[in-house]
């Protein structure tokens, strides 16, 4: 019988997906027995299976289909089905990444039955209490027992939260293990330069999501007015492969798309990679985009106030720009006249080596669920 440590794995959305698929890889080439539960928080195809798919991941042994909702109806349904589950798998080890309402469950899960909690990307702070994922995060941190910071900023972001040392473990971020992973292939197999008439160097690539931006009718108007005046100053088009939030809020809105503006659905990750590598511009309020943007050396307008990656900041592969229509235009001309040299903060590509390797060389405490 094998003496390693069994690891769950709670994901449900898209950049848990690509974000964890380093990990999953890494599970199986070392032998590590592992399971993966997905909560079902995204479920449309094209921000779930598809990744799935086309980055050769085995498919979820558990899915929970616990859908959209309320936060709270969707958080505590997670909680249930979570815990149904590791108490028939009972692993040694739960891990989560990021902070999304799926990872808030896992850790709350784990906490209730004193199962070990590993957050993946822990300590990114955007001091932002407004946004549900910094929330989330914060609330995962202090449930975990391993915490892997990507960068020494995010651990000292723990630190002075009162976070032991001990638990702290910085590893780099497993975007990069992913970009490098995925970007050759991406760079010689993607047809979607030809499928959307595209050509690199003369395209900005947009994407806008996050709640606070696209459920508030005036913020996404001006938004939207913003890249529409980038894309007739630039004289580019703007691809913008858009979240069913935002298309939604379109829709309910009745929201006009500039001209140079043209919406796609979500695109899969290797076409996505690809689009980014060949964007004059990137125009976005993801965060998983932001790393991207940073790591591929493109230059990158972020369209909030604020962000929990400020290495992006420090390294000037971005900037702030907000919503307002001139301050988009204006951080649009700044990032286009700063040379894309900078060095990726967000480390070597093997984060998550580091990470399974901290799961397998520590102690099993004695177990307390029932
Ligand atoms: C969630 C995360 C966000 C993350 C994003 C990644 C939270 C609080 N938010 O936001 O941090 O950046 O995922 O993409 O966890 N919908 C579909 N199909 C789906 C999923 C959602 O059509 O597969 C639509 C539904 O109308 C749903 C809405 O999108 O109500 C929002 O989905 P939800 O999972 O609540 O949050 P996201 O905006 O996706
Ligand atoms: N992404 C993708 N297809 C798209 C848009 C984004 O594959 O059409 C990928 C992108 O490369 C990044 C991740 O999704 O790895 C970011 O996810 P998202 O913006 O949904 O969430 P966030 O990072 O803001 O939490």
């Amino acid at each position: 019988m094998s003496n390693e440590r069994e690891i769950a794995i709670v994901l449900g959305t898209r950049p848990e997906i690509i974000k964890l698929a380093p990990i999953i890889r890494e599970c199986e080439a070392q032998s590590i027995p592992y399971t993966v539960i997905h909560t079902g928080q995204h479920y449309s195809d094209s921000l779930t299976s598809v990744f799935f798919e086309e980055l050769s991941l085995p498919k979820p042994e558990y899915e929970l289909s616990v859908g959209s909702g309320t936060h709270g109806q969707q958080t505590g349904q997670m909680i249930i089905d979570i815990e149904a589950v590791l108490l028939e798998e009972e692993p040694d080890v739960v891990l989560v990444q990021g902070d999304t309402n799926s990872v808030l469950s896992g850790a709350i899960a784990c906490c209730k039955l004193s199962i070990e909690l590993g957050h993946v990307e822990a300590g990114l702070r955007s001091r932002d209490r407004e946004m549900p994922e910094e929330r989330n995060r914060v609330l995962a941190d202090h449930a975990s027992e391993y915490l892997f910071a990507p960068t020494a900023q995010s651990k000292r972001s723990l630190r002075e939260e009162g976070i032991d040392d001990d638990r702290i473990h910085v590893t780099g971020n497993t975007v990069v293990d992913a970009v490098r992973q995925h970007k050759r292939v991406a760079m010689a197999e993607t047809s979607v330069f030809d499928d959307y008439d595209l050509t690199r160097g003369e395209y900005c690539l947009l994407t806008a999501h996050r709640a606070e931006t696209v459920d508030d009718e005036g913020r996404f108007a001006s938004l939207l007015e913003g890249v529409g005046r980038v894309a007739e100053r630039l004289d580019q088009d703007v691809l913008y492969p858009i979240h069913p939030r935002a298309a939604n809020a379109v829709a309910e809105f009745g929201l006009e798309i500039p001209d140079r503006v043209r919406t796609v659905d979500p695109l899969d990750y290797i076409d996505f990679l690809a689009l980014e590598s060949g964007a004059t511009l990137i125009l976005t309020d993801s965060g998983g985009v932001q790393e991207e943007a940073c790591i591929l050396g493109v230059p990158c307008v972020t369209l909030r106030e604020n962000t929990e990656r400020p290495e992006t900041l420090a390294v000037d592969a971005n900037v702030l720009a907000g919503t307002d229509p001139q301050s988009i235009y204006e951080g649009a001309r700044e990032m286009l006249d700063r040379s894309p040299n900078w060095e990726n903060p967000f480390g070597d590509g093997d984060a998550a080596a580091r990470i399974v390797d901290v799961i397998r060389q520590s102690e099993t405490p004695a177990r307390v669920a029932g």
